[in-house]
């Protein structure tokens, strides 16, 4: 019978994460071990498999997370915060076709056709995105084109310098962590989260194009799904850096996250009354707009 496959990695000085193909997950702390018995302190060299792979992912994931304020990880949304979410989509969609083409070529240059395949791959599906967000922005009735070359959410600054630092690395393999990042918590979000946000919409107003398409409703499952499968089947060496990188965008995503959620609705809406040079076209919220409300939803 073949043995179950075992995976791990480090992700800080102190902790590894173990998965086995069974879907079983832990965290490993070497700090726990005595000195020089730590069997995971020497990096895997074997084979990846679905099961494994997507434990040390998620695994990634939550330990990035877990620096975000609980209190505040799922708001209550507003459409003014939901507004500030279409333009952080919009910012983290825009360049990733030809981020992930520049990646792709790097890979073919280093004589990697398959991880090339797949990068390339992920340029075409990801084409047209930042348009959905446009699409959402303009139903809304705002002025998208102006709006989103005046003004980038802080959160979101790090989190696009990232992406654009690991596309042009010598050996960039980590933009498939930070993808899977984005996607996996996207992929998250479902049926009601996207009723609720058309709720609060106007009548007759579809403003959840983006939403649909990077929720568990849309195409981010497979997305997330094929990704899962190409890393298991990559050498051990390039699925320990996906997975660190999966940790360290989750804790830029996370920062981001609580950068954003601590705004108070008035403070958004003067950031975006700013940005397109006039008054949003209707009223936001039925709170009032000096009032305490908090709730931006960073990713749309
Ligand atoms: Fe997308
Ligand atoms: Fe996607």
């Amino acid at each position: 019978m073949a043995r179950s496959v075992t995976e791990w990695v480090t992700i800080t000085d102190d902790i590894s994460i173990i998965a086995r193909e069974s879907g079983e997950v832990w965290f490993h702390t070497s700090s726990g071990t005595k000195e020089g018995l730590d069997p995971f302190a020497t990096p895997m060299t074997g084979v990846g498999s679905a099961g494994s792979t997507v434990g040390l992912l998620d695994g990634a994931l939550n330990l990035g997370f877990v620096g975000i304020e609980k209190r505040l990880a799922r708001p209550d949304p507003t459409l003014v915060g939901y507004i500030v979410a279409l333009v952080g989509a919009y910012h983290t969609s825009v360049d990733t076709p030809r981020n992930l083409q520049r990646a792709a070529s790097r890979f073919n240059e280093l004589r990697r056709p398959e991880v090339a395949a797949y990068l390339e791959e992920r340029a075409c599906e990801e084409t047209g995105h930042d348009r959905l967000a446009l699409k959402d922005l303009r139903a809304l009735g705002l002025s998208a084109e102006r709006l989103v070359a005046n003004f980038i959410p802080e959160g979101i600054k790090p989190l696009c310098k990232r992406f654009d630092d690991l596309c042009v690395q010598d050996y960039p393999i980590g933009c498939i962590g930070y993808s899977y990042c984005l996607e996996r918590i996207a992929a998250l979000k479902q049926r009601t989260d996207v009723e609720k946000v058309q709720a609060m919409c106007p009548d007759g107003v579809d403003a959840t194009r983006f939403l649909r398409s990077h929720s568990g409703l849309g195409s981010e499952v497979t997305h997330v799904e094929e990704t899962i499968e190409f890393v298991a089947s990559l050498p051990a060496n390039d699925r320990i850096r996906i997975v660190q990188e999966t940790y360290e965008s989750a804790l830029i995503m996370a920062e981001g996250y609580n950068h954003e959620l601590l705004k108070s609705e008035a403070e958004m809406l003067e950031e975006l009354q700013q940005a397109v040079g006039e008054a949003l076209p209707y009223r936001l919220s039925s709170h009032p707009s000096h009032g305490e409300k908090r709730g931006a939803r960073p990713a749309a």
